[in-house]
C-alpha cells in the first residue's frame, strides 16, 4: 500500500511502487527524464517510455560541467517552461535534476524518483538541490523543493551491497537523531532481513522520511534545526575531502563513531546508549577506523563550509533519539576530537 508524506510547500513524498505511482503523479504535459548510463542499464523499463538525458556516474558528475551540458540538450530539446523535469537515480542525479529544473528558464516543475537507499532516505527528500566545485562538496545550490518524490523499495534490490550500507549509515543517523524506536527495529533486524523484507524496509524509509521531513519543515534554510541532520557529517565530509577511500555512507558512519566517542568522553551520553551506539555500527559492517591521519581530520574540519568565524556547529548523540547543536571552537574541537 502507498503511504503519502507531506514535506514542506506542497511538496510530497509517496513510498510505493514508482510505475503506477508515477501514472498518477505525473501532470499532463512534456517530460524529460534525467538520470544517469547505470540506471539506464538497470531500469531502463522506468526511463525508455520518456525523453532522456543521461548524465555520468559518480561524484565527478555533479559539476559545473554537467549542468551546462544538460541545459544545452535541453535547449536542443526545445524544452520550455511548461517542461516537467523528472529526476531518476540516486544523489547524484536527484541533486543535478533539481539544480537543473530550478534554474532552467528561472524554474520549471520537477520531481524524483529514487532508486537507492541513501537518496529514499535522505538525498532526494529535504530540496536542497547542487554541485560541487573544486573539490567543494555542493558549493553551488538552490533551496526548490520538488512536487513529489518516489521511493520505491523494489527499485533498491539492484543495489550493490556496498551502496545500500550506505545508506543504511543515514538510516542509523536518523535513529540516532530522532526515532529511538526506528533504532530498536534496526538493532533487531540485520542487513540481509532489511535487504530482503520489503515491508519491513518501506517503513525503515518511511520512518526516516518522517523524521526528516518534520525537521525540514520546521526549518527549510538550515537556520537552526536543521543544522541536527548534519550529525556524523563534520566528520564524514572531513574524511571525503581528505580521501576517496570512503563512500558518502561509510564516511557518516565513520563519523558517527568518532562523534559518539566524543560524546562520551565529555560525559554528554550516557555509556549504555554509546554502547548501544557502536553496537549497531559494527552490526551492519561498518568499518570505523578513521582513514586519514587526525591531523588532516582537523584541517579539513577547519574548512568546512559550515564555519561562523572560528567555531563550527557540532551536532552530538545525548541520548538515543536526542541530539544537541553545540557551538565549538576549533581549539575546543582538536581537544575533543
Ligand atoms: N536534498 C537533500 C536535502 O535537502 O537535504
Amino acid at each position: 500500500m502507498t503511504k503519502e508524506i507531506e514535506v514542506t510547500g506542497g511538496s510530497r513524498v509517496y513510498i510505493g511502487g514508482a510505475e503506477e505511482l508515477l501514472q498518477q503523479l505525473l501532470p499532463k504535459k512534456r517530460v524529460i527524464v534525467i538520470s544517469d548510463s547505470n540506471i539506464d542499464r538497470t531500469h531502463h523499463d522506468l526511463i525508455a517510455p520518456y525523453e532522456h538525458i543521461l548524465i555520468g556516474q559518480g561524484e565527478q558528475a555533479k559539476s559545473l560541467a554537467t549542468l551546462e551540458s544538460i541545459y544545452r540538450q535541453l535547449i536542443d530539446m526545445g524544452a520550455d517552461r511548461s517542461t516537467f523535469i523528472l529526476g531518476i537515480g540516486g544523489g547524484i542525479v536527484t541533486d543535478v535534476a533539481g539544480f537543473v529544473a530550478s534554474t532552467y528558464m528561472r524554474g520549471v516543475e520537477f520531481g524524483f524518483v529514487t532508486t537507492t537507499l541513501l537518496g529514499a532516505v535522505d538525498a532526494s527528500v529535504g530540496g536542497k538541490n547542487g554541485v560541487n566545485i573544486g573539490g567543494f562538496k555542493n558549493m553551488i545550490g538552490v533551496f526548490s523543493q520538488p512536487r513529489f518524490v518516489v521511493c520505491d523499495a523494489a527499485l533498491l534490490a539492484t543495489l550493490p551491497p556496498r551502496e545500500f550500507r550506505a545508506g543504511l549509515a543515514e538510516v542509523i543517523k536518523t535513529a540516532i537523531l530522532g526515532d529511538a524506536e526506528l533504532f530498536a527495529i534496526l538493532e533487531n533486524a540485520s542487513f540481509d532481513t532489511l535487504r530482503n523484507n520489503k515491508a519491513l524496509l518501506d517503513d525503515v524509509i518511511n520512518r526516516c522520511v518522517r523524521v526528516k521531513s518534520s525537521v525540514v519543515a520546521e526549518d527549510e534554510r538550515e537556520g537552526g534545526r536543521r543544522r541536527i541532520l548534519n550529525l556524523g557529517h563534520t566528520i564524514a565530509h572531513a574524511i571525503e575531502k581528505s580521501s576517496n577511500k570512503l563512500n558518502h555512507g561509510e564516511a557518516v558512519a565513520v563519523g558517527l563513531y568518532h562523534i559518539t566517542h566524543s560524546a562520551l568522553a565529555q560525559g554528554l551520553i550516557w555509556e549504555g546508549d554509546a554502547n548501544r551506539i557502536f553496537a549497531l555500527i559494527e552490526q551492519y559492517g561498518f568499518d570505523t577506523t578513521l582513514p586519514i591521519e587526525r591531523k588532516q581530520l582537523l584541517d579539513a574540519i577547519k574548512g568546512d563550509k559550515k564555519r561562523t568565524g572560528d567555531s563550527l556547529h557540532i551536532i552530538v548523540p545525548m541520548a538515543i533519539g536526542r541530539v544537541a547543536d553545540r557551538l565549538y571552537s576549533f581549539e575546543r574541537l582538536s581537544e575533543i576530537l
